[in-house]
């Protein structure tokens, strides 16, 4: 039965992604209804800029005030995609008071005060959807915490930056270095003019701590995140990623910790092998590999970014939230019963590759293997290369077998004391198997 009285949905910022929400409302209404079991209605669009033309959005929905909008007291849904974290976190926990439920956009301030969120929804009854929060149009969110909730995650491993692997992917695939590809890039609008919270890994951290979070039902803030972009990232990584049948991505990892204790999470440029799935991600795509308990292995792969796909999410989150609204119910809120204590990077475990420019006279290798046995990190391979003819120089490229974080910096500043060794050119985690 179609209840003929429609749910009313407040839309909180009108930019690239949510006019497509009102396109998309207004062009799938019929559908939606069907879906939904009544009608959705646009009630308001709180937007910053009231004179810009807005196709398709009647004049009259445009208001400046959205705390009005979010006070009229007979808003069903408030759907946020203005991002950042003030006024967006006062619009979402006063929606909450006013009895509405919230789809939200946001991975900042989800990472941020997710908790406090969830907590406040809960008090209302209200629900609090962000499926759009996490790589765009891909399904994640709702995998992770209801298709799998029966099953135990112990890695979720993924590109969940589309700039960062349109840049890498340029130059894997044209040998180019990072400023080159980064400005093509911004050329092509992937890269913002200001491309820090993409390049530096701040964007993908905060997906990483909303995934880990979800996948092991514990709280994991933003701090909680080890984050490392990815500028210093060379022509010559590459070149040796090659050699050892890799290539370069920049990748969000939770882990559960063999012992199953605690976690980590962490955001790096790491190797990972051309034959992982991962690899094979190209572009401004985002892929997330799970491996669970149950189910093995499992990717989800799909556009990360963009007005469309991202609307695709906040509408599905929509049809949700309006279900459960005719139910008088709500969905899962946070799930974060398990409370593991997140550990620090030098608790992380997995290899690395060390690209050292080392003395080529007797004895040097056995120095160097020593520095690595004296601080317990197994060498895989060894691999010197003479550069300069007759210039007294190599390179020595080491491949470690998996060894903690700390043990491994432990080495390299030991390393970086032998007179032998004049520098440490590049050291990177070997991810992926
Ligand atoms: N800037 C992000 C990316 C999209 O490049 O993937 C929004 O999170």
């Amino acid at each position: 039965m179609m209840r003929t009285r429609p749910l009313k949905v407040a839309l909180l910022g009108c930019g690239v992604v949510g006019s497509e929400v009102a396109r998309i409302m207004t062009t799938h209404a019929a559908d939606l209804a069907a879906r939904i079991g009544a009608p959705v209605e646009l009630a308001g669009v709180a937007v910053r800029r009231p004179d810009r033309v807005r196709e398709g959005i009647d004049p009259a929905l445009v208001t400046t005030d959205a705390t009005a909008l979010v006070k009229r007291g007979d808003i069903d849904v408030v759907v946020e995609v203005i991002g950042g974290i003030e006024p967006a976190r006062s619009l979402i926990t006063t929606a909450f008071e006013y009895g509405a439920s919230v789809v939200s956009a946001n991975k900042a301030l989800l990472a941020q005060d997710g908790a406090a969120l969830h907590a406040a929804a809960e008090d209302h009854d209200a629900d609090l959807y962000y499926e759009a929060a996490v790589a765009g149009a891909i399904p994640l969110i709702r995998p992770l915490r209801e298709s799998l909730a029966g099953d135990k995650v112990n890695r979720v491993l993924g590109i969940v930056n589309g700039t960062t692997n349109f840049i890498l992917d340029k130059m894997d695939s044209t040998g180019a270095g990072y400023q080159e590809a980064l400005d093509e890039a911004t050329a092509l609008g992937y890269a913002e003019a200001d491309p820090t919270a993409d390049v530096e890994g701040f964007d993908a951290a905060a997906k990483a701590a909303i995934l880990a979070g979800i996948a092991f039902h514990t709280r994991v803030r933003l701090d909680d995140v080890h984050r490392e972009g990815m500028t210093e990232v060379t022509a010559a990584d590459f070149a040796a990623a090659k050699r050892i049948g890799c290539t370069i991505k920049l990748l969000a990892i939770c882990e559960r910790a063999a012992d199953g204790g605690s976690v980590t999470a962490r955001v790096h440029p790491a190797m990972i092998p051309l034959t992982h799935p991962l690899a094979s991600v190209r572009g401004a795509y985002n892929a997330v590999f799970v491996e669970s308990d149950a189910a093995g292995q499992l990717m989800f792969y799909g556009p990360g970014a963009g007005g469309s796909p991202t609307a695709s999410a906040v509408l599905g989150d929509l049809v949700a939230v309006c279900r459960n609204r005719l139910n008088g119910a709500t969905g899962p809120g946070e799930s974060a019963y398990a409370a593991l204590p997140v550990s620090p990077m030098g608790d992380v475990v997995t290899r690395y590759h060390i690209s050292l420019d080392v003395a080529d006279k007797p004895g040097v290798l056995a120095q160097v293997a020593t520095v690595f046995a004296e601080h317990g990190v197994s060498i895989d391979t060894v691999r010197q290369q003479g550069r300069q003819e007759g210039d007294g120089e190599a390179s020595l490229v080491v491949v470690t077998h998996r060894a903690s974080d700390a043990a491994l910096g432990g080495t390299v500043e030991a390393l970086r004391k032998l007179d032998t060794v004049r520098g440490v050119a590049s050291i990177m985690r070997v991810e992926g198997e």
